[in-house]
Formats: C-alpha cells, sequence, structure tokens
C-alpha cells in the first residue's frame, strides 16, 4: 500500500482522518478533538465502511477520555458511557461500530476503581490495538482470499471495501492487492456505486495510487459485461454477517449476486470477524440504514429529482447465504453451509 496517505490515525492531540467526502478532488485530512466531532464525521460519511467506522468509534472513546475534566475514574466512566451512547447512534449496520464499542466498554469495566489517568492510558492504548489489528487482520484476509484469484482475472467489486474502507490495506481490495503484488495480472471493475459513489471516487482513487488496473463502470452495466463474458468473479465486503451467513453490504450487492449466480460467476465475500454478528440470526434481523433525501437527489449541487417528489434511501442490501460462494476472513475461506463453518471459526483462535 503506498505510505503516502492514511485513513485514520490517533495522535497526542486529535483523531486525523482523510475528508472522504472530498476524494477524489481533495486529499484533505480532517482534525478531530471531541466525540461529537467524531460522531459527526462517521455519521457524514467523512469516514466509513464497517472497519474504519469501528476505529473511529474506539478513537472517540479514547478522545472522550482525554478531553472529560473528570478528575475520579467514577465521573470518567459516566462521560465515556454518554460518548459510546452518541457513538451507538451514528450508523446502525455495520457491527463493526457496536464491537469496537464493546471492546473499549470492557476497558473501563475492568478498571473501575482504579487511577484515572492509567484508565485514560488504558483507553488510548485499545484503540491503538483495534486499529493496528485491522490493519493485520486485512493483510491476513490479503493472503487468504489469494487462491480464489486466477492468473489473468477479471475482478467486479462493489462501494469501497479498501483501505479507505479499513485501518489499512482493505478487504475486498485486500484481496485484489494481494493477486494484484503477487503477479497475477487481474483488472478490476469498480461499479460507481450510486448514490454516494464510493466506487468511482474511493475505489478508483486508492486503487490507481497502487497501480492496480482500474475501471470504473456505472451500477447498471454489470448485468452487460457478466453476460458478455467480461467479468471472471465478484468480491465485495460486508458491513454485518449474521451467523447463519447472511450478508449485509451496500445497497446494489444482492443484485450483483443475483447476476453473478445467474451467470455462474463466482461471488465473494471478504471481512474480518469483528464483522461477523452471533447474536443475529439471519439477515431478516439486520438492521438497514435509511439515509437522508439529498444523497439521492441532489448531485454535485444538481437537483436529479424534481423537488416534492419523494425518494427512497435504503443504504444497504442483505445477500442471502445461498448466493454467496465463500467467505474469506483472516482465519482462512469459509464455504457452505456457512452456519457450522462461521461458528467453527469464530471459537478457533487462529
Ligand atoms: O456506507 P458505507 O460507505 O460505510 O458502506 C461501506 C460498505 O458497504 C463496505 O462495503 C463495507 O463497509 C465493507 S468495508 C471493508
Amino acid at each position: 500500500m503506498s505510505s503516502e496517505w492514511f485513513t485514520i490515525a490517533w495522535r497526542d492531540d486529535a483523531v486525523v482522518m482523510l475528508d472522504q467526502r472530498r476524494l477524489p478532488a481533495e486529499e484533505h485530512y480532517l482534525e478531530l478533538r471531541d466525540v461529537e466531532e467524531i460522531a459527526f464525521a462517521i455519521e457524514d460519511l467523512a469516514i466509513r465502511g464497517a472497519p474504519a467506522i469501528g476505529c473511529a468509534a474506539a478513537m472517540g472513546i479514547a478522545r472522550a477520555a482525554v478531553v472529560s475534566p473528570a478528575s475520579d475514574a467514577q465521573s470518567l466512566i459516566c462521560d465515556l458511557e454518554s460518548a459510546r451512547e452518541r457513538l451507538a447512534r451514528t450508523r446502525p449496520t455495520a457491527v463493526n461500530l457496536f464491537w469496537a464499542l464493546g471492546r473499549m466498554s470492557e476497558i473501563w469495566n475492568a478498571h473501575e476503581g482504579r487511577n484515572v489517568e492509567a484508565l485514560r492510558e488504558a483507553l488510548i492504548d485499545e484503540a491503538q490495538h483495534i486499529h493496528d489489528e485491522d490493519v493485520r487482520n486485512c493483510r491476513a484476509i490479503g493472503a487468504a482470499g489469494l487462491e480464489l484469484v486466477p492468473e489473468g482475472a477479471c475482478v467486479l467489486t462493489h462501494c469501497n471495501a479498501g483501505a479507505l474502507a479499513t485501518a489499512g490495506y482493505g478487504t475486498a481490495l485486500g484481496v485484489i492487492r494481494a493477486a494484484h503484488d503477487a503477479g497475477r495480472g487481474i483488472e478490476v471493475l469498480a461499479d460507481e456505486t450510486r448514490p454516494f459513489l464510493q466506487g468511482a471516487r474511493l475505489t478508483a482513487w486508492e486503487l490507481q495510487r497502487d497501480r492496480v488496473p482500474i475501471t470504473v463502470i456505472t451500477d447498471n452495466m454489470a448485468g452487460h459485461l457478466m453476460c458478455t463474458g467480461q467479468v471472471d468473479l465478484v468480491v465485495v465486503g460486508a458491513d454485518r454477517i449474521a451467523a447463519n451467513g447472511d450478508v449485509a453490504n451496500k445497497i446494489g450487492t444482492y443484485a450483483l449476486a443475483v447476476l453473478a449466480r445467474a451467470h455462474e460467476i463466482p461471488f465473494y465475500v471478504a471481512a474480518p470477524r469483528t464483522t461477523i454478528d452471533l447474536e443475529t440470526p439471519d439477515g431478516s434481523a439486520i438492521p438497514i440504514e435509511e439515509r437522508g433525501r439529498d444523497e439521492v437527489a441532489i448531485l454535485a449541487d444538481h437537483a436529479l429529482v424534481p423537488a416534492g417528489v419523494p425518494v427512497r434511501h435504503p443504504a444497504f442490501d442483505v445477500t442471502p447465504a445461498h448466493l454467496v460462494s465463500a467467505i474469506v476472513t483472516e482465519a482462512g475461506i469459509l464455504q457452505a453451509p456457512f452456519g457450522p463453518a462461521i461458528a467453527r471459526q469464530m471459537n478457533s483462535e487462529a
């Protein structure tokens, strides 16, 4: 991965993140100091992508600890609980958010009654561990997924499941990066991903930076390209994988999975185990975020929809497990039946 840019980083005086709303036109880093700023950055998609949202939330808690005036652990914990509550309201679908908040809560639960400065330090350390573990997980996902990518393949991806959506390297784009770095001679097609255009703006930006051959298509071109033999496999990320293997991901993923099945093209999902939610039995229980009108009805300050005409904006959909060819995690490749395979992998140490 290019070392000239990063998605999110902890600094002594701020959380620094690349403002993804401004890409590809501008590489602008935000310096965020309190939990409200970080929560808004998540809600407004300055940072997005399930693992990156988890990292931002963890750092949001650590910043809440730094800026809190509390002089005893009990008062600090009160402030941390409000921060957790605010961050938990930002986005409902990506389970990594709740996973990261849970990990941060374990730190203060274990520190109750202890020294307030030690608790602050422990929270900062934990947020940095969550970040660093995510980069390691993504690299392991790339290595595990390599065997799924044939020489010279044309790989279609949707949204952005790359370095920008994680602490670094990416999940779906981790598999793509690993295949490119291994000299497989692959080409990548990125769906533009209406309405926020994560594919056109973000996937294209980061793969171009890494010199991976990338071509952008509009979302409605995938069927034609599959039907005419121009796509060899699909690899996408996930926002939440239910215990039975149903996968919530960016709106449009389900349609791609149906198309892939119709054309007998493998459809792979790449995600860290922090995206697997054993508490959610199947996709019907995954909350689907509904976002506001403007992201659909306005593009670059131009109205696309007449005033007064309603729009819908479900930001995610659920791909049923039976349309998924395999799930790649940092612990290896999961095959159907996914329920037992997920349970085994989640209980293993690997
Ligand atoms: O709305 P977004 O941009 O946060 O949605 C992101 C996605 O759907 C990604 O595919 C998913 O989070 C996986 S990121 C590794």
